[in-house]
Formats: C-alpha cells, sequence, structure tokens
C-alpha cells in the first residue's frame, strides 16, 4: 500500500530524501562528503554556527539543565522569561511567550483564537503551518488572493462572524515577497479584525513597519535568522494570559531545554549589538537580485534573502538542483505540494561573498542551458 503511494510520488518527480549535513551549518556545507557553497538554510545573518553565541549559550545554561515538563508544571526556568522580555521588547508587545517551534505556535495558537461562530482570512500564499491552525480551528475559512488587499476586503464584507482574525505572513516564506500590511492593517481597523502576522522571515531581515493598531498578534521564530530554534507570540497582556490558559501545544508539551533558550537569548543581543550583519545581508541581496536580472532572470528587486527561480516542471527544477550540486553549489528544489510552481529557492546569507554570488549566477546561467537541451 505506501510503497504504491510512494511510486506514485516518485512517478511525479516529487520524492524527498534527507539529506544530512557532516559540516557545521554555513556558507561551505558538506553532504555526502561534497564541500558546497550553501544557498539553502535559512541562516540570513550567519549566527547558527556562531561560536561566541553559543560558548555564551553554554554558559548561561549549565546551571538549569533540561525541561522535564510542561512549561506549566516545572518546564521553565529564568531564562525563558528572560527570553520572553527581550522578544517582547524587540517587537514593541506587552509581553511574549515561548512556543516549543513556529510551527508549534501557528498550528496551536489559530485555533485557540477562533471557534465556530468566527472567521479567519488567510492569504493564498501562507505557510503550511498556518494552513493546518487554520484546519484545526472550526472558523469559516475566507482564503484571499495572494498580497490582494482589495480582495480581502470583500471577503470580509461577507462574514458577520464573531471574531475576525486576518492571517499573513510579513515576508512569504517561499516567494520572498513582502504582505502590505500597513493596508491590511487598515482593513483590520476597518472591519473590527485582529491581525495575525507571521513574522518568521522578517526578523532579522526587515526594519521594522510603521503601524499602529491595537490588535496585533506577532508569531515569529528564533530558527532562521537568529540561528537558534523555538518560536514565540508577541502581543497584549490579555491575549498572552489567553493562551497560556487554553493553547493546547504550549500546554501540553515539555518546554524547550534551557540550552535552546539560552542561545536564542544570546543570539538576540548579538542581533542588535551587530547591525553591520543586516547591512551585509541587504548589500548581499541587491548584489545578487540585480545580477540575476542582468543575466535575463525573471526575479524583482524586492529587499529580501529568499529569491525563487521558477521552472516549468519539477523534473527541470530537480535536473537544475543536480546540475549545481554536481558544480559545489546547493540550491535545493522546491515543488508541490509545499508550492503549486516548481522553483529553486535560493536563501542568500551575510555570510556570502560577492564571488560566491557571481559563481552562482554563472552556474544557473550554465545549468538552465544545459537542462533546456
Ligand atoms: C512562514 C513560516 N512560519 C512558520 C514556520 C515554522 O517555524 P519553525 O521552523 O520555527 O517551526 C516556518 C518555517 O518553515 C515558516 O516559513
Amino acid at each position: 500500500m505506501y510503497n504504491e503511494l510512494l511510486n506514485s510520488i516518485k512517478s511525479k518527480n516529487l520524492y524527498r530524501k534527507i539529506l544530512d549535513r557532516e559540516s557545521a551549518q554555513g556558507r561551505i556545507i558538506t553532504i555526502n562528503s561534497n564541500r558546497l557553497l550553501n544557498f539553502s538554510s535559512n541562516d540570513y545573518l550567519g549566527l547558527a554556527s556562531n561560536p561566541e553565541i553559543f560558548d555564551s549559550a553554554a554558559s548561561l545554561a549549565r546551571e538549569y539543565g533540561s525541561a522535564g515538563a510542561s512549561r506549566l508544571l516545572s518546564g521553565g526556568c529564568s531564562l525563558h522569561q528572560r527570553l520572553e522580555s527581550q522578544a517582547a521588547r524587540f517587537k514593541g508587545a506587552d509581553r511574549a511567550l515561548i512556543f516549543n517551534s513556529g510551527y508549534a505556535a501557528n498550528v496551536g495558537v489559530i485555533p485557540t483564537l477562533v471557534s465556530k461562530v468566527d472567521a479567519i482570512f488567510s492569504d493564498k500564499l501562507n505557510h503550511a503551518s498556518i494552513i493546518d491552525g487554520c484546519r484545526l480551528s472550526k472558523a469559516d475559512i475566507y482564503i484571499y488572493n495572494h498580497n490582494d488587499p482589495a480582495h480581502l476586503e470583500t471577503l470580509l464584507k461577507q462574514t458577520n462572524a464573531k471574531i475576525k482574525l486576518v492571517i499573513t505572513e510579513s515576508v512569504f516564506s517561499m516567494d520572498g515577497d513582502i504582505a502590505p500590511i500597513p493596508e491590511i492593517s487598515d482593513l483590520c481597523r476597518s472591519y473590527n479584525a485582529i491581525l495575525y502576522i507571521d513574522e518568521a522571515h522578517a526578523t532579522g531581515v526587515l526594519s521594522k513597519y510603521n503601524i499602529n493598531y491595537d490588535y496585533i498578534i506577532y508569531m515569529g521564530t528564533f530558527s532562521k535568522a537568529l540561528g537558534s530554534y523555538g518560536g514565540y507570540i508577541a502581543s497584549s497582556n490579555t491575549i498572552i494570559d489567553y493562551l497560556i490558559n487554553t493553547c493546547r501545544s504550549l500546554i501540553y508539551s515539555t518546554a524547550l531545554p534551557a540550552f535552546n533558550i539560552a542561545a536564542s537569548i544570546c543570539a538576540l543581543d548579538y542581533m542588535i549589538k551587530h547591525p553591520e550583519l543586516n547591512n551585509r545581508l541587504i548589500e548581499n541581496v541587491k548584489t545578487l537580485r540585480t545580477g540575476l536580472i542582468e543575466a535575463g532572470f525573471n526575479v524583482s528587486l524586492t529587499p529580501t534573502p529568499i529569491i525563487p527561480i521558477l521552472l516549468d516542471s519539477s523534473a527541470d527544477a530537480l535536473e537544475l538542483s543536480k546540475y549545481l550540486f554536481e558544480h559545489g553549489i546547493y540550491v535545493p528544489a522546491i515543488r508541490p505540494p509545499t508550492v503549486t510552481e516548481p522553483r529553486l529557492r535560493i536563501s542568500l546569507s551575510a555570510f556570502h561573498t560577492t564571488d560566491d554570488l557571481n559563481l552562482l549566477i554563472d552556474n544557473l546561467q550554465r545549468g538552465l542551458k544545459c537542462i533546456l537541451h
């Protein structure tokens, strides 16, 4: 039975394999003994293997051991509170609450906020964890066209739901484009809706946007630009208190161990003390996007480090990724059901050099010529 299902996946070029690294995460990684220039991680600031962060995290965490229980029992320690204060300050919110991952935050918090008398308005390209959170709630789900406030407004007019929850990513994980947050927040104000913003790929990448709306829930993760692990929600005291009392993925799961929390504390401190990392990332983004456009690729000048190269089929995406791999460059193919249009997802970091970017552009051009023959 499952063999047949697997064969069907393989026949559509949608088979996936886990390729574990033999090296640290970083600019150069080793997979199956191949040294590869890495354009696959969400380590946008290059913090995932920063020795200073991990040394300070180890000494900070040593006295607390692991978690041993849910946060509501004895699983949390003073480091959890310290990270929550730091995250709340960082987001300009009253209070923050740590989750075991960004996935656990979305999948747990969304169904906690809305029930069957309520309505969710979700961008068509929202991440799987948001989709799963929406499905777990019993609310009516309205999907609005990607980054389309006019369509969102049409849908907002169609319901008298008690609670209306609008959900968007601020930087979209597979397209790297940016949501029109000011317009969406204006609509939320007009239609009395709560705005839930998934900042997974915006933290450490984009500067703060200027919105002034009280009913906002920020969701974020320490696992991408911060190079650590774990999710968080930042919002009002009431929302956080409500989540502590009702959110199943918080209540019924062991807390994150102190070492993880300490790594997030140190990474957040480090990022704030080193704004030059963000400057370097933004420079790299500009250089690569401009270079790709000059080389004839259909990419935009959006200031985010996620750059999709769309291809006609999953087979083409696999072929191009394989060509790059064989030439020492790692850019994985992303295929359905993660996306509807197969692509290579280039992910940039502050650690890339201009030579790295030029090498990527050359090899993409050569690889495309090669696979299209
Ligand atoms: C937009 C978005 N939200 C949430 C998540 C989940 O975050 P985490 O990796 O911390 O579970 C991801 C990760 O892929 C993501 O891209």
